[in-house]
């Protein structure tokens, strides 16, 4: 839905920048700027900058960029409408929203409320005369205490009422506790689903408590209960541990399969490791976890599960363009039982050994071809070679040779000469799509989104001065009246243009920060052009970039081949005169 623009214009008014990103960065004044660490990518120098007077920020190392409520959608990982909402409840501000959203929101506002107070109820219950086989037991998985409250551990109790009592004294209805997914029912009453169970609360990366994971004591079955779907708990949307990883430093997370590894692997300071809640790895999980992290390590179990789950999950992540390695458990059969054995350091190593997933590759490969056949041998070792010539190590390429010629009964000479090969036809494949690119010289300048391409070239320079000029001097705008979003060649910059002229048009105010209906990724792309174009253009400049606008529309019906050879010719030219 849209939120009405003075709305958030009091918004934008109510939150500076300065004191929105202050609550994540330090930050130290330097003129008119302010400068800080950036949040979004680990470095030690500081190159993120926030501008109180502009309402915005921007790092110049990774070039995310946006206004306060772009900022609070990048580090909380939230929606649009959400990070506006949230901006709201730190002002105090009241949000106009549709009545359909507010009854929704108000039952999911019960439910968080409601699934917060059972999991104090839980944690109290663990320190309580009732909670002692629990404590015993969690004591003997070698959790420590502080490390429990930060889990926010507890134990249910022994009883069939014990969490519904205490429920209704505060005021929930039996409704709500079925909603909750709190409750059992038998001939109309209600009764506590969880009983003589560790429970350790699923939190989802806001801070609410979504729901919970209930483990036995013994070996008891089902070994643990979960909450199943409800309207705020959804397994295949969330990660156990998220909550707390997204902070860490580590720049990378550690993903495994139980509950009990992640907090022990936090308990030993991995502070970055999360679990899917007892399901595999869904493409949500890959898209929630590409927010918070551009690598992830994949420590499954040792067992033939555990290889089968951590296949499945690598292309996922790929997809979503996340860096993956393979953690080989040794010795233990998940990292929890590891630690305990052998400690952290131990660990560490197995984390540095992780750093290539050559050998789950070569699998791979060699699972496709029936090896005993001569035929298809010829291609395993082509396509193994193929793999092995990628490696920047000799001694890798040397390893993994030797293991690849042995499967297949080849000379590691001959396997040697077949990776050379490989490696020529790449450098091959290389210069050719080097010389495609030089003959597209438009490519350099297509933005770095994956969602949005530039057709045409000429046009979309100007639209993009268009918009770094006008969110530098609105006053521009007032030139651009013959300029209308349908004229722009790039959708998302025409979108743009729409918003600011029509603010400007209102005498609203004109600044990134009150951009609506971006994505985060594209926040940040405009955020990028307005950095590019802090020249003081004049609106002689401005004018030109309409007229160039206006006209490629005009030509883009006729023919754009004219123009690319024209590009090319000119970009061969200016090239010449400088080499
Ligand atoms: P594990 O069996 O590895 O559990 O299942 P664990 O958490 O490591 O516990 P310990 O070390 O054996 O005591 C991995 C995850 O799969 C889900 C849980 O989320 C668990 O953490 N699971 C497992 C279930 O949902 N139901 C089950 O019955 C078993
Ligand atoms: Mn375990």
């Amino acid at each position: 839905m849209a939120f009405p623009a003075a709305f958030i214009d009091e918004l934008i008014a109510r939150n500076p920048i300065e004191d929105v990103v202050g609550q994540y960065v330090t930050l130290k004044r330097s003129g008119a700027n302010m400068f800080g660490l950036c949040p979004f990518h680990g470095e030690k120098t500081a190159s993120f900058s926030v501008a109180p007077d502009k309402g915005i920020y921007y790092c110049f190392g990774c070039h995310k960029g946006g206004g306060a409520i772009n900022f609070m959608m990048e580090i909380e990982g939230l929606t649009y409408p959400d990070a506006v909402r949230s901006l709201a409840k730190r002002a105090g501000m009241e949000v106009p929203e549709d009545e359909q959203y507010q009854s929704r929101y108000r039952q999911q506002e019960r439910l968080w409320a409601l699934n917060k107070e059972a999991a104090r109820f839980f944690y109290s219950q663990l320190y309580a005369p009732a909670g002692e086989k629990g404590l015993r037991y969690v004591q003997k998985r070698g959790l420590s205490k502080s490390i429990l409250t930060q889990f926010g551990v507890g134990y249910a109790p022994d009883s069939w009422n014990a969490l519904v009592d205490a429920m209704r004294k505060k005021g929930y209805t039996d409704q709500e506790l079925k909603d909750a997914d709190l409750v059992g029912e038998k001939n109309g009453r209600i009764y506590d689903r969880f009983r003589n169970r560790v429970m350790f609360p699923i939190i989802d990366v806001r801070g609410n408590v979504i729901g919970f994971g209930g483990r036995v004591l013994d070996d008891g079955t089902p070994k643990y209960l979960n909450t199943s779907e409800t309207i705020i708990f959804n397994k295949r949307k969330n990660l156990f541990g998220l909550n707390l990883a997204k902070k860490s430093k580590q720049g990378y997370l550690i993903l495994v399969e139980g509950n009990i590894d992640v907090i022990t692997l936090h308990q030993y300071g991995f502070d970055c490791a999360v679990a899917s809640l007892g399901t595999s790895l869904t493409e949500e999980h890959a898209a929630l976890l590409s927010r918070y992290t551009e690598e992830v390590i994949l420590t499954y179990d040792g067992d033939e599960a555990g290889q089968r789950a951590a296949k499945r999950a690598i292309p996922m992540l790929e997809k979503v363009g996340i860096r993956v390695k393979v953690l080989k458990m040794r010795d233990a059969k998940d990292p929890d039982e590891f630690l305990h054995k052998f400690g952290p350091d131990a660990f560490k190593l197995l984390l540095e050994e992780s750093s290539n997933r050559v050998d789950y590759q070569l699998t791979a490969i060699a699972s496709k071809y029936d090896l005993k056949d001569d035929d298809q041998k010829v291609r395993y070792v082509q396509e193994a070679a193929e793999l092995i010539c990628t490696l920047d190590s000799s001694v890798k390429r040397e390893v993994y040779g030797t293991r690849v010629a042995e499967k297949a009964g080849i000379t590691p000479e001959a396997m040697k000469l077949e990776v050379n090969k490989a490696f020529k036809r790449r450098l091959n494949r290389e210069k050719k799509q080097q010389e495609k690119i030089d003959l597209a010289p438009a490519q350099a300048l297509q933005p770095k989104l994956r969602s949005v391409r530039y057709q045409n070239m000429r046009s979309a320079m100007a639209e993009e001065a268009i918009i770094g000029k006008a969110l530098r001097q609105p006053s521009l705008l007032s030139a651009a009246q013959g300029l209308h979003s349908g004229d722009f060649s790039v959708p998302l910059l025409g979108n743009v243009f729409a918003q600011l002229k029509e603010r400007y048009m209102q005498g609203l105010e004109v600044s990134l920060g009150v951009i609506a209906d971006l994505t985060a990724e594209e926040m940040s792309h405009i955020a990028g052009i307005m950095q590019r174009h802090s020249e003081p253009g004049g609106e002689d400049a401005f004018r030109d970039c309409v007229q160039i606008i206006l006209r490629e529309k005009q030509v883009s019906s006729v023919s754009s081949d004219e123009d690319l050879l024209a590009l090319r010719d000119k970009m061969k030219e200016s090239k010449g005169t400088k080499g």
